[in-house]
């Protein structure tokens, strides 16, 4: 694989401040050159060195490929008949997780394995170069761990999410539930997987219990990250800065203390309007989490429940809108952001050594994803250095 310089880039979004103007090392008037899977030079285009062959954008606008770092893409069936109830003025609830759970539990691997792969391709179309998934409705050490297998077989992200609800089988005793996810469960899940996660809301599982399952998970080498203050004020957000996990995901119910805790530690707070938007629940706070001081990520939720949205784009418009961000902040928060949330430095940026992985949009500059909600104007992905949509 020879190297490849993109000419005639209208706008180039590097996210490295070294390389151009802002947070977003923005230049106008760019070329990129790709050296196999890499970046290999960004900058000026009547400064760009030669290369083995030459591709013109002619003025169309690059950022680097979104990085979805929260979804939930190991399921079957859908929940159109929950959606639309919802809209008829019921409002979410986690129990409806069950519904998922008992249709993925009776899909074949290969049913589970195409939705998985076409709701990834659906993604990559609309920009997304890298997806993190999880387990969750599978809820069994057999159904959880096929699940992980099956993720890992598709992506470099997975994430164990055993602590998703208490299964039916274990209603009147959430606690062995708990033992069996710590257990027997994690000793099989951990092999597929990079992340522990758990559902730490009223009617999944309680901040003890949380804390039980991301310690049992941090010793079985897996790094820590949560569902926290989705649906309520609770303990996740401060367990997850606590522990040191990587991301605390939702964040629509905080307190000064939660929003203090993650402006002073490492855990980056990812945000997820789709779930917002399709659960008709109040908007997370972006503009008061930034202003503070946090590293905020945007990911897309895509699960059947309560987000089933693959578009970054969609939730860069709802997060701009309706979270207080600039669509820059947007932008930085969908690439970098994410990044962070799945502490890669490999990604997320399109500076020399980065991965090339890469959008072309079919506008003048990435604020066009905001400025023209729900238009496709994603025309080019390039995965490791190659064109893939
Ligand atoms: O992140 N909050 C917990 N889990 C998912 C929803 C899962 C579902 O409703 O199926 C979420 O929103
Ligand atoms: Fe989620």
């Amino acid at each position: 694989m020879g190297s490849t310089v993109l000419t005639g880039i209208g706008s180039l979004v590097t996210n490295d401040p070294a390389l151009g103007e802002g947070p977003l090392g923005l230049l106008t008037g760019a070329a990129l050159v790709l050296d196999g899977e890499r970046i290999a030079w960004a900058g000026p285009a009547d400064r760009a060195p030669a290369a083995d062959e030459a591709h013109d954008l002619g003025g169309r606008a690059v950022i680097p490929g979104f990085v979805d770092s929260h979804s939930h893409l190991v399921f079957a069936g859908d929940r159109t008949a929950e959606f639309n109830a919802r809209m008829s003025g019921r409002s979410y609830s986690a129990g409806g997780i069950r519904t998922t759970v008992a249709a993925t539990r009776a899909a074949s691997d290969t049913a589970l394995a195409g939705n998985l792969a076409r709701h990834l391709r659906e993604a990559l179309a609309q920009g997304t170069t890298t997806f993190e998934t999880k387990s969750g409705y599978g809820l069994s050490v057999e159904q959880e761990a096929r699940a992980l297998r099956l993720a890992a077989e598709q992506t470099e992200e997975v994430t164990f999410l055993g602590a998703h609800i208490v299964p039916p089988e274990f209603a009147e005793d959430p606690a062995g539930y708990v033992a069996l996810v710590t257990g027997e469960m994690l000793t099989a899940c951990a092999p597929y997987a990079r992340w522990v996660d758990v559902f730490c809301e009223r009617g999944a599982f309680d901040g003890e219990q949380a804390r039980a399952i991301l310690t049992a998970g941090m010793a079985a080498g897996l790094t820590p990250r949560v569902h926290a203050n989705q649906l309520s004020y609770g303990p996740g957000v401060q367990l997850a800065v606590e522990l040191g996990a990587a991301s605390a995901d939702h964040c629509t119910h905080l307190t000064d203390a939660d929003v203090d805790a993650l402006a002073q530690g490492s855990t980056v707070a990812t945000l997820l309007p789709g779930a917002e938007f399709s659960t008709r629940a109040e908007w997370p706070d972006a503009r008061r989490l930034l202003d503070a001081g946090a590293t905020v990520a945007l990911s897309t939720d895509c699960n059947p429940g309560s987000s089933y949205t693959s578009s970054m784009p969609f939730c860069l418009a709802l997060a701009v809108r309706d979270m207080g961000m600039t669509p820059d902040e947007a932008l930085w928060s969908a690439t970098a952001g994410g990044a962070a949330a799945l502490r890669r430095t490999d990604i997320g940026r399109l500076a020399p050594g980065a991965r090339a992985d890469l959008a072309v949009l079919d506008a003048p500059s990435h604020v066009h994803l905001v400025y023209r909600p729900g238009v496709p104007l994603v025309s080019e992905v390039w995965r490791r250095g190659v064109p893939v949509a």
